[in-house]
């Protein structure tokens, strides 16, 4: 699989440019107000309808301190106190939603996301995972892709054990990099001992798949320095790696303001880093599977991407199709039927609602049929890397080179840039094309204008 991705820094270079990572489509700056609880109860009773199987993403915001480059959703705290409220109401939230929701339709996917899970205590976590199964039907064990975010500061072996006593089978732990001086400017000091002794744990008790979050872009990264971090981490073998773009947008995340401009690598090293980074990956048998992840060749990611059953959603990639996705907690996402539905984002605005009994709706927004044929053509070119154009024409009863008239020039240039190759039937993404795969997919969301500018750079 070593000529499945090829970097060529001239392309991307030129094609450089904001854009989503298209974890769902129309993407969340398109949700909006008018989405409310109850849009969102006549999705589920839809959902319901046609049954299927279902997805639980809790999401736990608490960490103990702050890492500068930090842009996920989470509150900084000491206080392990706080957790407790957040999780009577998180339990009330389930309560609700499974009301709501056809309790027979089994769970087969469940995740746990933050912030930092493990934040919570061991009681706690039993707690959550109790109150999860006595209203929802969870797949058995193994049917399951039962997966939780970990910090390995914050876990030990018996947190691991725990774990899987509860039905957990994956883990993915936050490293992002060894070097002490990158460590220190973003405020994460974390050894190999603390990361490689966790990995230990998960491989002992059995979890099918580990997954190690890396970095890259970040302050006083060289490539040899990253280089480093990519030798010790291919050393300990995970089954897949998730390599992600820094973003630095000090302007819409304050703590990044700690983060000195002048010591974050200038653009053309971030680029010889990310050329080292699938170089050596790929040399020690990594598939690219695509944005920011690479797994091992017999990985459940690597197969469904060859039998072109490869989905995407707010986790990233994923093997289970369209399951609907239920989001509890704050921030928290979910997809249900053809609709996606966003929560509340503070711990105030999370309370106020769950105790006047309502559900925690912020926004949503609701797919007409043009944005759900978007949504098929994006997933399929971000997960297979290619387009069968007569499925989409049959699904969607239109003629697609009428259809995207638009898109077709872009899609030439494309072509012509060695990108893609695009025939009448089909796209298929070359090697050169696959690192700039958001771009391809910006041709078809007809939202990219506008998120164009919001977004961070590919690369
Ligand atoms: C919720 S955290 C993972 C769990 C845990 N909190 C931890 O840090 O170990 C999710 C991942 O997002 C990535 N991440 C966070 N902020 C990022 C940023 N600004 N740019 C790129 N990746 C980022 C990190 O790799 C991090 O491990
Ligand atoms: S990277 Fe993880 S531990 Fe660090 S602040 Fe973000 S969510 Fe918390």
């Amino acid at each position: 699989m070593t000529d499945a991705i090829e970097f060529n820094a001239e392309l991307i270079r030129r094609y450089d440019k904001a854009g989503p990572r298209y974890t769902s489509y129309p993407t969340a700056v398109e949700f909006h107000h008018g989405f409310t609880a109850d849009t969102y109860a006549q999705h589920i009773a839809l959902s319901n309808q046609r049954g299927g199987p279902l997805s639980l993403y809790f999401h736990v915001p608490f960490c103990d301190t702050v890492c500068f480059y930090c842009a996920c959703n989470k509150i900084i705290t000491k206080n392990r106190q706080h957790a407790q409220p957040y999780l009577e109401n998180l339990y009330e939230e389930i309560r609700m939603q499974a009301e709501l929701f056809d309790t027979n339709r089994v769970v087969e996917q469940l995740h746990w996301g933050g912030g930092t899970p493990t934040f919570l205590t061991h009681q706690q976590m039993r707690e959550l995972m109790a109150q999860t199964r006595k209203y929802f039907t969870l797949a058995d064990d193994d049917k399951g892709e039962f997966s939780i975010e970990i910090d390995p500061r914050e876990a030990d072996d018996a947190t691991i054990k725990l774990l899987r006593e509860l039905g957990f089978n994956r883990i993915s732990l936050g490293l992002q990099d060894f070097n002490p001086k990158v460590q220190k400017a973003v405020n994460r000091i974390q050894t190999e001992e603390q990361t490689f002794s966790i990995l230990d744990a998960a491989r002992r008790e059995g979890f099918r798949s580990i997954s190690l979050d890396l970095i890259y872009g970040l302050p006083h990264q060289t490539v040899e320095s990253f280089s480093d971090t990519l030798d010790k981490v291919i050393a300990a073998s995970p089954d897949r790696l998730s390599v992600f773009n820094y973003a630095h947008m000090p302007e819409l995340f304050k703590t990044q303001r700690q983060i000195a401009t002048a010591d974050i690598p200038p653009p053309q090293v971030k680029l010889q880093i990310l050329h080292r980074t699938i170089d050596k990956l790929t040399a020690a048998g990594y598939v690219y599977i695509g944005m920011d992840h690479f797994a091992k060749p017999d990985d459940e990611l690597t197969l469904a991407q060859q039998n072109k059953q490869l989905y995407r959603n707010f986790q990233g990639y994923s093997t289970r199709a369209e399951c609907d996705l239920i989001g509890l907690g704050v921030t928290s996402i979910g997809k249900v039927g053809d609709a996606y539905v966003q929560n509340v984002k503070t711990l105030p605005e999370y309370d106020e609602a769950i105790k006047a009994g309502k559900l925690p709706v912020l926004r949503g927004v609701e797919l007409d049929e043009d944005d759900k044929c978007r949504r098929d053509i994006i997933t399929r070119l971000i997960c297979d890397f290619a387009l069968d154009i007569p499925a989409i024409e049959k699904a969607y009863q239109i003629n697609f080179n009428d259809y995207f008239a638009d898109a077709i020039a872009d899609l030439e240039q494309f072509a012509q840039d060695g990108l893609l190759q695009y025939k009448w039937d089909s796209i298929e993404v070359l090697p050169a094309g696959r690192l700039l795969i958001r771009n391809i997919c910006m041709v078809f969301d007809k939202y990219s204008q506008q998120a164009r500018q919001r977004f961070s750079k590919v690369i």
